[in-house]
């Protein structure tokens, strides 16, 4: 039986052994972490990460063929193939600081991998890497006197959050990158037989190593870009008075550009867009590649724009003063069915709203936890209410910032008649019907949409 090890139990690794597991009975699965309260919660039902679907696949497997560690040593010493599934966020100090990934963990555990391992062993690339990392990779693996071998593959992750599970079990395809050796393909080869457990092989797309880096790197900035100017075309529609609904449904029948990743938002967020946009803005400077660099960096910058941008909205339209207003912010997570606020619009949003001395309620089905630590530094400003009946109670405007599909579903005329009036409501996921909350009373702007006020 095939063992397999994966260092990293967090929004990556998680899920995706949990699939193998589930999909690959042939396989024995051990996910390790160094975060012992993580790799306990991962053996109860009350799970680290919220992901609908995944509490059942976890069951299905656990105690079978998947088991979770805190020893990182053994479970590598006895696995075939390791992935390596750590974090690698963006460095904030020293060289590259605010653009090039931080490795320190990454490179933490090839360097434990070396020393530990007693068999030969495929290195699998889990990870979002820069590319060139799996080169980097080897030259520590193979360090000094070293009789083990180890062949290093890349295979990129695109699940999405929110769909994780259904993008594992039937994904657009399966990326793996080796050596163009025999040895490279041979485990290419078994990593390709594990997924074809489950994947259709015409979906298992296999190519060399810095293309498989490369290309996921290219699928974040692609699919980022495409919000981001939408976002752009929000802002000209406020300015003319087109509706950007509109205008990117008659785009996206296009079956060029497609109906995909064309919903103007408050700004994308999410562990891997601008990190990965930044990567590569680091690595064309790297390679003095100066105009590559900066078209890249402003589907970044339009991205804070947007952000910013649409707390201006709040402020100019509630009669240029918030201070001591009290705001409703209706979720905090990047995107609805998940708990995860890395990156979230929200941030930056409720910071910038308490700049202006508002009062800010925060709610989310799942992300409260996580609120609460992401906004620790304007802690005065902020209250945590899961319940968005009261969250909204006696407030002067809700913020829509997580397309939860449980907003469509209040009653948003019990929580006008519970507000300030004049009611504003600013839908910065354009999910309301905005007729009707006009007509009930509120105030409502959204994004790329002209307002819908009785003020004037
Ligand atoms: C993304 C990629 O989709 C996935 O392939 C990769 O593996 C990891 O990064 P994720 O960040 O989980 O996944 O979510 P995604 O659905 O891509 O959304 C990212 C952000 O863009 C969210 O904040 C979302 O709200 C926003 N978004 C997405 C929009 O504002 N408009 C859209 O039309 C689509
Ligand atoms: P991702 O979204 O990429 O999965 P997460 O931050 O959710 O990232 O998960 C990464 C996990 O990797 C964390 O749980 C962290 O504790 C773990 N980790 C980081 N460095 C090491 C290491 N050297 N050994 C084992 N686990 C590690």
């Amino acid at each position: 039986m095939t063992k397999i090890c994966c260092i990293g139990a967090g929004y990556v690794g998680g899920p995706t052994m949990a699939m193998i597991a589930r999909q690959c009975q042939d396989v024995q699965v051990t996910v390790v972490d160094i975060n012992a309260d993580r790799i306990a919660a991962w053996q109860t039902d009350d799970l680290p990460i919220y992901e609908p679907g995944l509490l059942e696949v976890v069951k299905e497997a656990r105690g079978r063929n998947l088991f979770f560690s805190t020893d990182v040593d053994q479970g590598i010493r006895d696995a075939d193939i390791v992935f390596v599934s750590v974090n690698t966020p963006t460095k904030t100090f020293g060289e590259g600081a605010g653009c090039a990934s931080d490795l320190q963990y990454w490179e933490l555990c090839a360097r434990r991998i070396k020393e530990v391992s007693t068999s030969d062993k495929i290195i699998v690339e889990k990870s979002t890497l820069p590319v060139r990392t799996a080169e980097a990779m080897e030259r520590v693996l193979h360090a000094g006197h070293n009789p083990v071998h180890f062949e290093v593959l890349s295979n990129p992750e695109f699940l999405a959050e929110g769909t994780a599970m259904e993008d594992l079990e039937a994904p657009d395809r399966v990326l793996i990158g080796g050596h163009e050796t025999p040895s490279g393909q041979k485990a290419l080869q078994t990593l390709a037989d594990i997924y074809a457990t489950w994947v259709p092989r015409d979906r298992i797309l296999t190519t060399n190593l810095w293309s498989s880096e490369l290309s996921k790197l290219t699928a974040n900035a692609f699919l980022a870009q495409r919000v981001s100017s939408i976002n752009a075309i929000s802002a000209l529609c406020e300015a003319t008075e087109a509706d950007v609904g509109e205008v990117a449904r008659a785009i996206g029948t296009d079956s060029r550009i497609g109906p995909k990743f064309l919903k103007a938002s408050i700004g994308f967020g999410g562990s891997c867009f601008k990190k990965d946009i930044l990567n590569l803005v680091y690595l064309c400077e790297s390679y003095g590649l100066k105009e590559p660099a900066e078209y890249w960096r402003q589907v970044v910058a339009l991205n804070e724009y947007q952000e910013t941008r649409f707390v201006k909205t709040m402020l100019h339209s509630m009669f240029n003063t918030i201070a001591n207003k009290r705001i409703a912010v209706f979720g905090f997570a990047f995107k609805a069915d998940t708990g995860d606020t890395r990156e979230s619009p929200s941030i930056k949003v409720c910071r910038e709203l308490a700049s202006e001395h508002a009062r800010i309620v925060v709610s989310d089905p799942q992300a409260i936890d996580n609120a609460r630590k992401d906004l620790t530094d304007i802690d005065g400003s902020v209250e945590f209410e899961l319940d968005p009946y009261k969250a909204a109670e006696g407030a002067h405007a809700i913020a829509i910032l997580t397309d939860w599909k449980e907003y469509r579903d209040l009653d948003y005329q019990r929580i006008f008649d519970g507000m300030q009036k004049p009611a504003f409501l600013f839908d910065g996921r354009n999910m309301l019907d905005h007729d009707a909350l006009y007509e009930i009373g509120f105030e409502v702007y959204s994004i790329g949409k002209g307002k819908k006020s009785h003020l004037n």
